[in-house]
């Protein structure tokens, strides 16, 4: 999975902060990635202290993480709404939009954050910016391929599909689609561009996440800095 500069001390302070959220009784987004793991595995030990709790997965990987750690699930498709989700993010910039979908994981993320009351994000110094600039995770049917690959270029997108790191092959989504990372440089108008994303047939979703993210926890190198 693909992660960036933090360290894990940094990621560790802002999951398991963030894991302080959780209060019995909470129905809680458990978020894909290295930074939301960490909170994942913080619930599961305040499950252990006799906390109860039920997950919403964002994955099949966040699913297995939950089942070994032995956070109780539920699954999506049996939830209306969640009190919480906790999940990391590529880039968060100064108005709390984000890029997300590093993990591939971005169209069923959007789903369980979009449905939290509260929807908060953990995250390294690495992932914060002034004005996001990060490719963004676009998820595709794969008979789409061609047609959207154009349709990004109109938009202005560099894209590039995503290959597997150890195979020899593409990312295929656990929705068993393919994923574009875009490049469009500096995102000056983020809200326009997830619009015309949104517009496009074939685009299953992509990981720009606008006035979604209620508050951003950064985890530092001596505490967690809140943003909202
Ligand atoms: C998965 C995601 C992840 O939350 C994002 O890639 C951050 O991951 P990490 O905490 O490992 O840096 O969006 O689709």
């Amino acid at each position: 999975m693909k992660t960036t500069g933090g360290t894990d001390d940094q990621k560790r302070r802002a999951g398991e902060r963030a894991a302080e959220l959780v209060t019995d009784g909470t129905t809680v987004g458990l978020g894909t990635g290295s930074t939301a793991a960490f909170a994942v595995r913080a619930i599961a030990r305040a499950v252990d202290d006799g906390l109860d709790v039920r997950g919403v997965p964002t994955s099949f990987a966040t699913r297995e993480l939950a089942r070994e750690e032995g956070v109780p699930l539920v699954a999506l498709d049996e939830v209306e709404t969640l009190d919480l989700a906790i999940d990391g993010a590529d880039q968060v910039d100064d108005d709390l939009n984000a890029i997300k979908g590093g993990g591939a994981a971005h169209t069923r993320e959007k789903v369980v954050d979009a449905a939290a009351d509260r929807f908060v994000v953990v995250a390294d110094p690495s992932k914060t910016a002034t004005t996001l600039d990060r490719a963004v995770a676009v998820e595709v049917l794969p008979d789409a391929r061609t047609t959207v690959a154009a349709r990004l270029r109109e938009l202005g997108g560099d894209p590039t599909l995503r290959r597997a790191e150890r195979k020899d092959g593409p990312v295929v989504t656990d929705n068993g689609n393919l994923v574009f990372d875009c490049e469009f440089g500096p995102i000056d108008d983020p809200a326009t561009l997830s619009s015309d994303l949104s517009a496009i047939p074939g685009c299953v979703e992509h990981g720009l996440f606008v006035g979604m993210v209620d508050e951003v926890y950064v985890g530092t190198d001596d505490g967690v800095e809140v943003r909202t």
